[in-house]
Parts: structure tokens; sequence; C-alpha cells
């Protein structure tokens, strides 16, 4: 048993269909998409993932444009290159790296986004979307997370699924689309009594806290399907998941590593994301 799912490869294979469909784009459209990146500040987390969108935009060959803020940029600042950003015609997706900066409220940038450019999803319309079942943007890493488990061909109508975390960014969207493949859903979070008794439980479990060593061996019910999209730093520095890889790995039907599990395909799906925006864009010209 444990066959890891390799999202580094699927994330290729996603990149790779972008690739494939930009020069048919452009051919059909005289123009390619465009991805706009804005990054406030150094934090060097944000930093190296705001140069990997970078990277992967290029590498699929639609055009990128990476907006760097100092750290002391004011919100109104902040706001006016957004509304540059949405007036201009040759953009097709804003992505704002969050975290931002204390003194900008991250909630009025996303609000400020033009939904149609919104590339991560965030935007009370594009949330409104998701929940009312409407034509949305998907937020990439719940988008990822999908396709990983697609991926290993498991049928998810009528399997339990547990979700622990419940932010906005993966957790509840990721419980909506779940609940959407008619999975039985259940949120669990950094209250709920007993996190083994219910995790126990999940055909599908999908740890989304970001907490190393949370979800432990005797946590998983045998032949559960373990998504990890922990991003952690261990004692030694050395990055990991939520999931205790070695102790769940031989007893977990299919799971996902970390590094090269989740992360990979949140950038993939991004580009997909902003293909799917530009399309919409222009066939609504
Ligand atoms: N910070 C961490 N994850 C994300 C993400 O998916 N999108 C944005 N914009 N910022 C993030």
């Amino acid at each position: 048993m444990g066959t890891i799912i390799d999202g580094k490869a699927l994330s290729a294979v996603v990149k790779d269909e972008v690739r494939d469909a930009v020069p048919v784009l452009e051919k059909k459209y005289g123009r390619k998409p465009c991805l706009c990146v804005i990054i406030v500040g150094e934090d060097p987390a944000s930093q190296v993932y705001v140069r990997n969108k970078v990277k992967a935009a290029a590498y699929t060959g639609m055009d990128s444009k990476l907006i760097e803020l100092p750290v002391s940029t004011r919100e109104d600042a902040l706001l006016r290159k957004i509304a540059e950003l949405n007036a201009d015609a040759a953009v097709d997706g804003i992505l704002v790296q969050l975290p931002l900066p204390k003194q900008i409220d991250e909630e009025k940038i996303i609000d400020a986004i033009a939904p149609e450019k919104d590339v991560d999803g965030f935007h009370p319309s594009n949330v409104a979307g998701l929940w009312l079942g409407k034509k949305c943007t998907v937020p990439c890493t719940p988008a990822g997370i999908m396709r990983l488990i697609d991926s290993t061909g498991i049928e998810l109508k009528g399997k339990s699924a547990v979700v622990v975390g419940r932010s906005n960014i993966v957790g509840k969207p990721v419980a909506k689309l779940l609940l959407d493949r008619h999975a039985t859903v259940t949120i669990a979070h950094s209250r709920t009594a007993d996190l083994g008794a219910v995790t126990r439980g999940a055909d599908v479990l999908v740890s989304a806290v970001g907490k190393a060593g949370l979800i432990k061996r005797d946590m998983i019910k045998p032949g559960a399907v373990v998504i990890d999209v922990g991003m952690n730093r261990d004692a030694e520095g050395k990055l990991c998941g939520d999931v205790d890889f070695e102790g769940c790995k031989d007893k977990a039907s299919w799971i996902t590593p970390v590094p090269g599990g989740v992360g990979p395909m949140t950038i993939a799906m991004l580009m997909k994301n902003t293909l799917l925006c530009f399309e919409q864009r222009e066939n609504n010209k």
C-alpha cells in the first residue's frame, strides 16, 4: 500500500496543457494571455512563490508581468495600481501575493480586483459563484487538490472526506469541491474536540492547517487518500507538511509528499485559471 501522488509530475502535465493551448489561443484571438503578479515587501517565502509563478508563466509561453512594491507601500497606492491593471485590456489575470504588510487591508485589496481578472478566485463574487454552483474562478490550491485526487482514479461519490482547516483559501473551497463530487464532507479545525476520531473516519483526508506533525499514523484510516497542504519547517529547517509522511505512507493508499505534492499544483492551476480568464474575457468582448 501507499502510492505517492507525484504533484511535480502532474503539475508538469498541466503546465504542458497550458503551453500547448497558448499558441492556439494566440492564433484565434490575436494576442496571448497575460498574468500580472504583484508582491508587496520582501517576505522570503512570498518571493519564492512569486518567482515560481512568473517562471511557470514564462514556461507556458504566456505573457507575464511582475510588479514589486516596497514594504512601505500605502493601501491607496496599491488600490490605484489595481485600478490601472483592471482597466488594462492587455491584462487577463491579477494576483496580489498574500500576506500583505499590516498597513494594507487584504479584504479591501481582494475586493478591488476585477472579478473577471481574479485568477486566485478570492473575490467575493467568485466565492459566491463557487458556493452557488455558478461559473467562477476556482481557487488554485483547491483546484490542484481535486486534480491530484482525480489522478488516483478513486471515485469520490459516497466517500467520507475530512478537511482539516477552514481557511478561505483552501479549507472552505476544497470542502465545497468535494461536496460537489458527492463526498460526505466534514470540516475539522483547531477547536475540534477529538481530531483523531474525526480523521480516522476519512476515506479522503485533506490537511490544510500549517502544523508540522499534526496528522500521525494512528489518525488515518487504512487505505485512506491523504492530501497534505501544509508548508512548514521542521526543527532542522527542512520543508515539511502537516502529515507525518514516513509514519503514514504505508498505511494510506495514496499520499502526497511535501515538497512535491500540492505546492507545484497550485502554480500549475494558476496557469489554467489565467487561460480561463483570458478566454472568458475574449468571449465576452
Ligand atoms: N499566499 C499563499 N497562498 C496564496 C495564493 O494562493 N494566492 C495568493 N495571492 N497569495 C497566497
